[in-house]
């Protein structure tokens, strides 16, 4: 693919002389493959002089710090911090269940995270004589330029999204966004030749509010931790199955409603995992997986003899619209 090829000789330069020779970038990384790619192009760009943030926020999916870690620092060689601020998040989420308020809490909390982050290396930077912060990275992607342009439409006001607006005011940084005129397939095609791993590139898209959207009701550590196990199985075996590319996106939710069942000689009395896969071009609309019934069965019994505190398992037969993805 030389057009591709090509974009990044043009992008690096661009960045280049956009930054400086002493120019310093924060950017906030999720392990999507849209910050990833930005992330390494910086890296490639400028190198050390691009700081990678990771927010752990405590709703993020099994070992997920971890795994981003390893691909970004370890294997990419980008200029990582991971900030754990679980125990931040899950505390201000304690009592809450309006979906709403969970994503602006987490929306909010995120931001005041990683800008106290990028003050911590703006003082770092300056310190060491390096100069300080000027840029914040981001990673939009084109169809995400043309959202925000028409962004009165009634589909900006059904659930709301991040932004990191207030950073650019209160740290004076200016936006570099080298992704902004690319679509996905593009994207992925560049995170190809950057040498990013196919499993990454690949990646379902996963929401910034993360697994609190994906536990109905109130967001406990132990609901997260039942959400949580019962996803990896899932996509675990989507992947045996060798399903994972052409589904768009899958994911369990845990449904706080409690149904009776029978362990051995037992009753139980527990609650529901509800599964979802969708396949879907944009995200705007989206029609449900047809999962092939074997593939069901072997994870319906993983999930409730793996996963303690649930004992039934549905799958999600609903399409967008009127269903969204997500079940908040
Ligand atoms: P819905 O549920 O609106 O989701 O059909 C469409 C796509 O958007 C993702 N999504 C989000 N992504 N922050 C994000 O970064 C969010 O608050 C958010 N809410 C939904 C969802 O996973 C799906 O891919």
């Amino acid at each position: 693919n030389w057009t591709m090829a090509s974009f990044i000789d043009k992008e690096i330069e661009r960045i280049r002389n956009i930054v400086g020779p002493n120019g310093q970038v924060v950017g906030a990384v999720s392990g999507g493959v849209d910050s990833t790619v930005a992330a390494k192009l910086m890296k490639e760009a400028i190198g050390d002089r691009f700081h990678a943030i990771l927010v752990d926020n405590g709703v993020m999916r099994y070992k997920e710090c971890q795994n981003v870690k390893a691909i970004l620092s370890d294997r990419l060689g980008i200029n990582l911090d991971v900030v754990d601020a679980s125990d931040l998040f899950l505390d201000r989420l304690v009592g809450v269940t309006d979906p709403e308020k969970k994503r602006k809490i987490i929306g909010n909390t995120f931001i005041e995270v990683f800008e106290s982050e990028a003050a911590r290396i703006d003082n770092e930077t300056k310190q060491l004589g390096r100069g300080k912060i000027d840029f914040l990275l981001q990673g939009t992607l084109y169809p995400d330029v043309i959202e925000s342009i028409s962004f009165k439409g009634p589909s900006a006001t059904i659930k709301t999204h991040h932004n990191v607006g207030g950073l650019l005011e209160n740290m004076r940084l200016k936006l570099i966004e080298p992704l902004r005129e690319l679509f996905k397939d593009e994207v992925r095609a560049l995170g190809k030749l950057l040498q990013i791993d196919d499993e990454l590139v690949w990646r379902h898209p996963f929401p910034g509010p993360g697994i609190a959207i994906r536990v109905l009701g109130e967001v406990t550590r132990t609901q997260v931790a039942i959400a949580r196990a019962a996803d990896h199985i899932y996509i675990e075996e989507i992947k045996n199955a060798g399903l994972y590319r052409q589904i768009s996106q899958a994911y369990a939710a845990l449904l706080p409603v409690r149904s009776v069942g029978v362990m051995g000689d037992k009753r139980t009395y527990e609650q529901v995992i509800a599964l979802r896969a969708v396949e879907s071009t944009d995200f705007m609309t989206a029609d449900w997986f047809p999962m092939p019934y074997d593939v069901l069965k072997h994870i319906s019994n993983r999930i409730i003899n793996e996963v303690k505190g649930v004992n039934r398992v549905v799958y999600d037969v609903s399409s967008k619209p009127p269903s969204t993805i997500e079940w908040e």
